[in-house]
């Protein structure tokens, strides 16, 4: 397989800033459009979905890093964090915009929305669990951590599927965006048990290649 052309060491950090430069133009393009009175229908709850979709996509973004790597053998490990951080930007600014301009932070109703609708409570949960991830998405956690930080970080999964539910469940009817996403996450969630496998076969047919040419 044509292998991409790899990026000089140089320019990763430029690379790693480009792509937060790059993510955040859908929450900023949806705004401007949403304060031009440009979005259609209700335009808060058009900005609220368009923020709660990309964090979505986000999220699906960095658990896709490691089966890319896996199957493609492209190394885009230094983007994880950024995804990752992007995605917890995103879901706080969803949670924002249902708090502020969707609620008027009426807290009576926002507790009895998180307490009464599933949809709500699926959201929140993934939301809550979110933070302990992009709080310790640093070298110090990492360091101060150890083994405890890899095991904390499986919890990306949980949110992930958390987020695909509440989006299904979101709506009246489950339609094939829904399904698309919720087959995302659970593609991506059954490649963690096999990819040591999988890896292992990888390194033993190439270790025969090898063999094989000498
Ligand atoms: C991991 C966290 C979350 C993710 C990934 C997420 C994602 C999404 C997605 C994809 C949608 C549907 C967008 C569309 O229909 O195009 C949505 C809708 C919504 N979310 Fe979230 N969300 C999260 C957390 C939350 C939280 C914490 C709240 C509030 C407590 C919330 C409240 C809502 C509401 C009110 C809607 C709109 C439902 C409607 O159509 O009326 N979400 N979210």
């Amino acid at each position: 397989m044509q292998r991409l052309p790899a990026l000089p060491r140089k320019y990763h950090a430029a690379s790693v800033w480009l792509l937060y430069v790059v993510a955040f133009i859908p929450a900023v393009y949806g705004f401007y459009l949403g304060a031009t009175g440009r979005l259609p229908g209700n335009p808060v709850k058009e900005f609220e979905h368009l923020l709660g979709l990309w964090a979505l996509r986000f999220l699906i973004a960095t658990l896709a890093i490691t089966p890319i790597r896996d199957l493609l053998g492209i190394n885009w490990l230094r983007y994880r964090r950024a995804l990752g951080l992007t995605a917890f930007w995103y879901v706080l600014m969803h949670f924002l915009t249902y708090m502020l301009l969707d609620q008027y932070l009426d807290f009576p109703a926002i507790l009895a929305d998180i307490a009464k609708r599933p949809f709500i409570t699926i959201g929140m949960t993934g939301f809550l669990l979110l933070i302990p991830l992009a709080v310790t998405s640093n070298n110090w956690s990492i360091r101060r951590l150890g083994p405890r930080w890899g095991k904390l970080h499986r919890l990306a999964y949980v949110v992930a599927a958390a987020g695909a539910l509440h989006f299904a469940l979101s709506v009246k009817v489950v339609g094939p965006e829904q399904m698309a996403y919720i087959a995302l996450v659970a593609l991506l969630v059954a490649w963690r048990p096999i990819r040591r496998r999988f890896n292992r076969w990888k390194r033993g047919s190439e270790s025969r290649r090898q063999f094989s040419k000498a």
